[in-house]
């Protein structure tokens, strides 16, 4: 069996060998799917992608005139792939649930404490050759704060428990909780939440035209004065002006974000000028200043993470080759 596996980068290919126990043929393609280098999937049976890959109508059409029968998406989200499509098609569709929720729990919780701290000021200044103590470096410390958790799914259950660890008060939004949640994490309605917390951080599916700008004007104005923004799930969810006005008026302490919007046409690439990177909002992030952290979606490239997306791939190949389905599976 084939698989073309689309975004595959050096460092990761000793990994798909050496997990490789179902045998399978490999097809290592460096760059994300695009719908110019489709076609070098038309030998495979299979394709293997991962976030911000352009699963959508016309590549599946491509893929299914060869006799692609699957097309399985090694990321937590799927917002990338077009479901219907692909049940038109008669392709079959899955996904990875879950990897080490610590890749993504770690990078949010990072984000989080740099900016609580002001550790982002500090090091701007220095980098500068300014070792003056600003107003803006005074800091509360996190065991007497109150943390903020939106989705208490695998990874935002495990950084409430990352906070929970430092002595935080921890309080978490979830319209479904697990029970796990439910037993440790004092659940609240969002509006308490975000009045409450002095770190909030986002861990909630982006579901295309359901909850972009899930953060808007109203969520920055409900959050407490000084408080800190962390988005590690979807750059989607985020209205880009409506964060920078909190910002500027000092409402919001900073924000830091693994994701952006347009992704596609910005990651893996190499920009001699921001101002030539080809999206306003992410421009005027950029261009905001030390309060907003920018990471290249990175939350979920560690190792453990890494060798889960690819042995729960692998497994799901083989689960639908030997028995029609696969538990992963996901539909329109
Ligand atoms: C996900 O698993 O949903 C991610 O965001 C991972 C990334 C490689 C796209």
């Amino acid at each position: 069996v084939k698989i073309a596996a689309y975004g595959v980068r050096p460092l990761e290919r000793p990994y798909f060998d050496r997990l490789n126990k179902y045998n399978y043929d490999l097809i290592y393609i460096e760059d994300l799917l695009t719908h110019d280098n489709a076609d070098l999937a038309k030998d495979a049976d299979a394709v293997l992608v991962r976030g911000n890959c352009l699963v959508d109508r016309d590549n599946l059409e491509r893929f299914a005139s060869w006799g692609i029968k699957y097309v399985f998406t090694r990321t937590v989200g799927y917002n990338h792939i077009d479901l219907v499509a692909a049940a038109d098609l008669d392709i079959a569709v899955a996904r990875v649930p879950g990897y080490s929720p610590y890749a993504v729990a770690e990078l949010a919780f990072t984000l989080g404490m740099t900016l609580f701290r002001h550790v982002n000021l500090a090091i701007n200044d220095t980098r500068r050759g300014d070792f003056r103590v600003t107003d803006g470096m005074f800091s509360h410390e996190i065991h007497r704060s109150t943390v903020g958790i939106v989705g208490a799914g695998r990874i935002g259950f495990t950084e409430a428990k990352l906070y929970q660890g430092l002595g935080a008060d921890v309080l978490a939004y979830d319209p479904y909780p697990s029970p796990a949640a439910k037993e440790a994490l004092e659940l609240v309605d969002l509006p308490t939440l975000l009045a409450t917390s002095d770190i909030v951080s986002i861990h909630v599916p982006y579901f295309p035209g359901k909850n972009e700008d899930l953060i808007d004007a109203d969520f920055v104005h409900r959050m407490k004065d000084g408080a800190v923004l962390v988005n590690t799930a979807r750059g989607e969810l985020a209205n880009v002006p409506a964060i920078l006005a909190g910002i500027d008026s000092g409402h919001l302490s900073g924000y830091g974000a693994d994701v952006i919007v347009d992704e596609a046409t910005i990651l893996g690439k190499h920009f001699d000028d921001v101002a030539d990177v080809p999206s306003a909002p992410v421009r005027d992030l950029l261009a905001a200043n030390p309060r907003v952290l920018i990471t290249p979606h990175i939350g979920s490239y560690t190792e453990p993470a890494l060798e889960d997306m690819i042995s729960i791939s692998y497994d799901n190949f083989n689960e639908i080759l030997t028995t029609g389905s696969t538990k992963n599976a996901i539909h329109a």
